[in-house]
């Protein structure tokens, strides 16, 4: 199963939330933030939709790679904050960006961009599609508790896309789930059917911070591990790693345990915060664009999130 990424494009809203400011809102501050979480500001959207910031993201990926909407065979778009549950949030991007291919969303929480990579990778293998659109776009300030500090000070905005077609650079993937609510849950809150027994948790991110926490430093060393025992190489050998910008200290563990240099994983954290599926293509984009990338390197993508879910690959620029 391989493809090859023809280009790839981000997009991130203009306001820009700094942790002083957030320290208004809630009882926390800059310098808590920046230690427990690494993250100094982030963008949130006042006005785009998911949807609108993640055809933003797509145009600026069809733009590098050189092709139109048109000529996209498919669209598999990931996210958990869409303005809606229906259309897809891929459909919305189809429309916007005047592609007529069949587009569907996965959702995986912030593994989403791996899990719809993987996906598109599928259908390429498949054949009968020449182009895909794959996308992670993420509006968390809609669904997040403002008045928790524990989650609000984590999360933002933002969509990242790639556009692939089939080739040989895909070298390894791993999808892990650990079904269940009790860690992180995004429940939907409730309509006002007169039938339910239960009271339902209100629309918010409930997270146990901790418990993520472990979850993500094992992962990123066990989906690391095996996405090289697959390929046949090396850790040491990978030139670059975009991990999912969660924590600055999930990283840095899961680097020691790993014995990689912190240097080999590109971040962006401090100034982006989560923004969940898009936070690898986000961090890509970035690591395209600054010119760093050598033919041939070896890049690992990895991410965890909600599901519980984790997901890392292996590609060959
Ligand atoms: N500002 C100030 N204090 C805060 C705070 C904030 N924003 N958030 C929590 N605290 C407080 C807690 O109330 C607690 O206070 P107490 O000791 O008086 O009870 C104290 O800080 C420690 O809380 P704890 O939850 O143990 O902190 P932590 O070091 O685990 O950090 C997270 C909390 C959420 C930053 C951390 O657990 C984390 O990043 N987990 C992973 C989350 C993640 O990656 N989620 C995305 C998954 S995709």
């Amino acid at each position: 199963m391989s493809f090859q990424i023809l280009g790839t494009g981000a997009y991130t809203p203009e306001k820009i939330l700094t942790n002083d400011e957030l320290s208004s809102l809630v009882d926390t501050s800059d310098e808590w933030i920046t230690q427990r979480v690494g993250v100094k500001e982030r963008r949130i959207s006042v006005c785009e939709s998911a949807a609108e910031m993640g055809a933003k993201a797509a145009q600026r990926a069809l733009d590098a790679a050189g092709i139109t909407a048109e000529q996209l065979d498919l669209i598999v778009g990931a996210t958990v904050s869409a303005d809606c549950i229906c259309p897809s949030m891929s459909a919305m991007v189809q429309k916007q960006i005047g592609a007529h291919c069949p587009a569907f969303d996965v959702n995986s929480a912030c593994s989403g961009f791996l899990f719809a990579l993987d996906t598109a990778a599928a259908f390429l293998e498949r054949g009968g599609i020449q182009y895909a659109l794959v996308l992670g776009a993420e509006r968390l300030s809609r669904i997040v508790d403002w008045t928790d500090r524990s989650t609000c000070v984590i999360f933002a905005d933002g969509a990242g896309a790639f556009v692939i077609a089939k080739g040989e650079n895909y070298l390894g993937s791993h999808l892990f789930t650990q079904g269940g609510d009790s860690v992180l849950h995004i429940p939907l809150g409730r309509g006002n059917s007169p039938f339910y027994e239960k009271e339902e948790q209100p629309l918010a991110v409930h997270m146990s911070g901790q418990e993520t926490f472990k979850f993500a430093v094992t992962q990123i060393e066990n989906d690391l591990k095996l996405i090289a025992n697959q390929a046949g190489i090396d850790l040491s050998e990978v030139s670059w790693i975009v991990p999912h910008q969660a924590n600055y200290r999930i990283i840095e563990l899961a680097a020691r345990r790993l014995r990689i240099p912190i240097e080999k994983f590109v971040l962006n954290l401090e100034y982006y915060g989560n923004t969940s599926s898009a936070s690898v293509p986000i961090c890509f984009d970035s690591l395209v664009r600054s010119g760093k990338l050598k033919k041939g390197d070896l890049i690992a993508l990895c991410a965890f999130g909600g599901g519980l879910s984790s997901a890392a690959c292996l590609i060959r620029w």
